[in-house]
């Protein structure tokens, strides 16, 4: 569905700063970036204070890990002229933000929300018992809500996050979008678009609120999207008289899932720093050769005349990504009939991997070399993220009564 008065076209997301990335996280989040910002308006930014939740105790080098983890995303084909990157807490817009959400927010919400229990139980070794912990979902509400995007690329495990936000962007919205008068203001907005357009929108207002018509909503919608004398407070009103609510001052995002290719670790389980079966994106490409060369395989592969099975191995899952149907037919035949042996078999996988990789490290090296203009990269959309968060801010203090000029 498309959302309302947010940028329809604008996606937002973030990383946390875990320093140089692995080859997981670029099949994972990072080449999906890439993809989207041909097709969106992107806000992309690195989450330090999110970071900060879990790890404040070593937070030492949490900016050392953020620039690292941005020249990789530059490194990537994450273009600056097509998105707008930025450091969380350089926009400190966002703390305002999760302060003035915090007071509406039930604390059950947060208590509920799966990642809440399940990092508790897993990350036994460190303080979870904080307020900043608890809060979150919170947090990434305010770093969502703030641009009014119409979609939050994440992985599966996000999914909560985003659906606390839509909740929470629908209860702001019930107790500070109802103005006293505000059907008399939706009706005055809506004579505004003239005599054609209100026929339109109070037709399909009615097909929408009658009988759940998607697609007269989407036609109201569009109708109101390409209006362009209507201030924003109106555009907000008609938004929210459409659906039946009130104001819609901030919008509900959808997550955007992905399909991405299965990445695993060097021993088969996911790709992670935690298990330590990382190949890193700015690893030298002899260490990366030699985990390759020494990664275990099917283990039914004892002797070279034994048949292995390749959905059983590793290096299985590497060809789904680096070799075409051939070599993938190859190593098919080859390892169930023992034609092949797994080096050789590794080897076909091997030199994409590592092209990939020399690419990628031969543009991190640039960046590396010019840190001035990566900051002058990250200064400018700090820039255009403050900018768009000032307006959403205004808006918000507004509407809770924060009104002071
Ligand atoms: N919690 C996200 C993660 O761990 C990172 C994040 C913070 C984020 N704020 C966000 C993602 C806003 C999307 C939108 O991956
Ligand atoms: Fe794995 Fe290839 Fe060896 Fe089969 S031949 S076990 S797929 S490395």
């Amino acid at each position: 569905m498309v959302s309302g008065s947010g940028d329809n076209n604008r996606i937002v997301s973030g990383m946390r700063p875990t320093g140089r990335l692995h080859l997981g996280n670029y099949h994972g989040a990072l080449k999906n970036w890439v993809k989207l910002q041909h097709e969106y308006d992107c806000f992309f930014f690195v989450a330090d204070w999110h970071a900060l939740t879990t790890h404040y105790e070593d937070s030492g080098d949490i900016a050392e890990r953020s620039w690292d983890m941005i020249i990789d995303w530059l490194a990537a084909g994450i273009s600056p002229s097509s998105s707008t990157l930025f450091i969380q807490s350089r926009v400190p817009e966002h703390a305002e933000l999760h302060l003035l959400l915090s007071m509406v927010t039930p604390l059950s919400w947060l208590e509920r929300v799966p990642t809440y229990k399940d990092q508790q139980e897993k990350l036994k070794d460190r303080d979870l018992a904080t307020y900043g912990f608890l809060g979150y979902p919170l947090l990434q509400s305010a770093d969502i809500l703030m641009y009014k995007p119409r979609q939050v690329p994440v992985g599966e495990d996000q999914v909560a996050h985003v659906e606390i936000t839509r909740e929470i962007a629908r209860r702001f919205n019930h107790i500070f979008g109802r103005e006293p008068e505000f059907e008399e203001r939706a009706e005055a907005a809506l004579k505004k678009t003239g005599k054609k357009n209100a026929r339109l929108y109070r037709e399909m207002r009615k097909r929408w609120q009658e009988s759940g018509d998607e697609e007269a909503l989407e036609v109201a919608r569009a109708m109101l999207a390409s209006q362009q004398n209507l201030t924003k407070g109106d555009r907000e009103r008609l938004f929210g008289y459409l659906e039946g609510g009130g104001r819609e001052i901030l919008v509900e995002p959808e997550a955007l899932l992905t399909e991405t290719p299965k990445m695993p670790g060097l021993d088969g389980q996911k790709m992670s720093k935690s298990y330590g079966n990382t190949i890193g994106m700015r690893e030298p490409i002899d260490d990366v050769r030699e985990k390759i060369r020494t990664m275990p395989t099917d283990p039914a592969r004892v002797r070279r005349e034994d048949p292995g099975t390749p959905e059983k191995c590793p290096v299985w899952d590497f060809h789904k990504i680096y070799s075409n149907e051939s070599t993938q037919q190859w190593v098919q035949d080859g390892c169930t009939t023992a034609g092949i042996g797994c080096l050789e078999c590794k080897q076909r996988m091997t030199e994409p991997l590592i092209a990939e990789l020399e690419g990628f490290q031969e543009r991190a090296r640039e960046y590396e070399e010019d840190p001035d203009s990566v900051r002058g990269i990250i200064q400018d959309g700090c820039e255009k993220a403050r900018s768009t968060a000032r307006e959403t801010l205004e808006e918000t203090r507004q509407a809770m009564g924060l009104q002071y000029r």
